[in-house]
């Protein structure tokens, strides 16, 4: 375990379950579109290459602890990038999200991933956590991320968005074994490189399953379950407190909670304090969430009320981190952030 610092802030103490002086705060996607100086940079350098190069990638990551007041800072990367390493062909083309060149299709692609050191494979990315970290401000811990093996699963496969998960699902049905060795191929990396991030640095791990609502809870148990699981287990062992994160999840719950994290993070499809009392306190779990990101687009006095019945439904529990349902849309004003944080501290 490492040291318990004298300046664990109160992100990292509601993380343990712990009591703090006022709600922690942070915003899944702080750095992105909605910041002039986000836009700036990227006026001049593409998503990847902002990746890349881990003085940018601080840089970036620093942006809404300075502007905004949050509690933690997530460090600047994206989900995605393992696929580079992986030979599966990234990029991003503007306005149109992720696009996969070598999608997976057969068990044969899966067969042909090749076996990665987190530590050499994605050693930018362990850069950028030591110099963000060296960089951020005394009490304001730094959260590393990785994708979860399914939502990694269905990029890989569908070769970008999809709204259906029809590849996915097909070939999850189709190929269950060669499903489950990519799966548990996806856990093994995914746990390994949290783990690097906490030994660079970061204080605190997400696992984001994005797009794992769109499960059933069967498929969910006997297809996910056991990946999740491991990876998990993985960056537990890092010894740091894990946010297990995942979108529609109001009827997995019980099994998403099931499959690990010191945290779990809902979205505003289910009340706060209903979710809570889904995943249960054997153990006891922290809860982040849960505002709907497009509340932060309403009149002001919608987005108080809205915010306000967050933190009612918490009712002061220890062990509340308040955030957004998912990421803050590029359209968001920035004030409207910096007033949520200021409610959320006790404004
Ligand atoms: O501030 C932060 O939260 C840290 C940075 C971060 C990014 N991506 C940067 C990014 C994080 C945590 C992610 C995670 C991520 N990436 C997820 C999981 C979270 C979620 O939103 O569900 C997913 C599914 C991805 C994959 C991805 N990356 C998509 C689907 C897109 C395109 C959609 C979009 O918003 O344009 C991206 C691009 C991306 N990753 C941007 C940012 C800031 C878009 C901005 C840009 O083009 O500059």
């Amino acid at each position: 375990m490492p040291d318990r610092l004298p300046d664990d802030g109160r992100f990292l103490k509601a993380c343990r379950g712990e009591a703090t002086d006022a709600t922690p705060v942070w915003f899944m996607r702080q750095a992105g579109r909605y910041m002039p100086e986000y836009r700036a940079l990227r006026a001049t350098h593409s998503l990847l290459d902002l990746c890349h190069e881990p003085a940018l990638a601080a840089e970036v990551t620093l942006q809404p602890v300075k502007r905004l007041g949050v509690d933690a800072a997530i460090l600047f990367a994206d989900i995605l990038l393992p696929f580079e390493p992986l030979g599966l062909g990234l990029s991003f083309a503007t306005g149109e999200g992720p696009h996969i060149a070598r999608p997976i299709r057969d068990a044969a692609a899966v067969n042909q991933l090749p076996e990665l050191e987190p530590e050499e494979a994605l050693a930018y990315v362990l850069q950028a956590v030591r110099l963000a970290v060296s960089q951020l401000p005394q009490g304001i811990p730094l959260i590393g991320f990785a994708g979860a093996p399914f939502t990694l699963a269905s990029y890989a496969i569908e070769g970008g968005a999809t709204r259906s998960f029809a590849l996915t699902k097909r070939f999850m049905y189709e190929q269950p074994a060669a499903w489950h060795r990519l799966l548990s191929k996806l856990a093994d990396f995914v746990g390994r490189y949290l783990a690097a991030q906490a030994a660079a640095g970061a204080r605190a791990l997400q696992l984001f399953d994005s797009w794992v609502g769109c499960l059933s809870p069967a498929d969910y148990a006997t297809y996910v379950f056991p990946h999740s699981q491991r990876a998990l287990e993985l960056a537990g062992a890092s010894g740091v407190p894990v946010i297990h994160f995942g979108t529609d999840t109001a009827t997995l719950l019980v099994d998403f909670a099931r499959a690990g994290g010191d945290v779990i993070g809902v979205d505003w499809r289910i009340p706060l304090d209903v979710a809570w009392e889904r995943i249960g306190s054997s153990p006891a779990r922290a809860i982040q969430g849960n505002l709907d990101p497009v509340a932060l687009l309403a009149p002001r006095p919608e987005l108080e009320r809205q915010v306000r019945d967050v933190l009612a439904r918490a009712g002061g529990r220890p062990g509340h981190i308040f955030n957004l349902g998912h990421g803050v849309l590029p359209e968001t004003p920035v004030e409207a952030l910096q007033a949520v944080v200021e409610w959320v501290h006790g404004g």
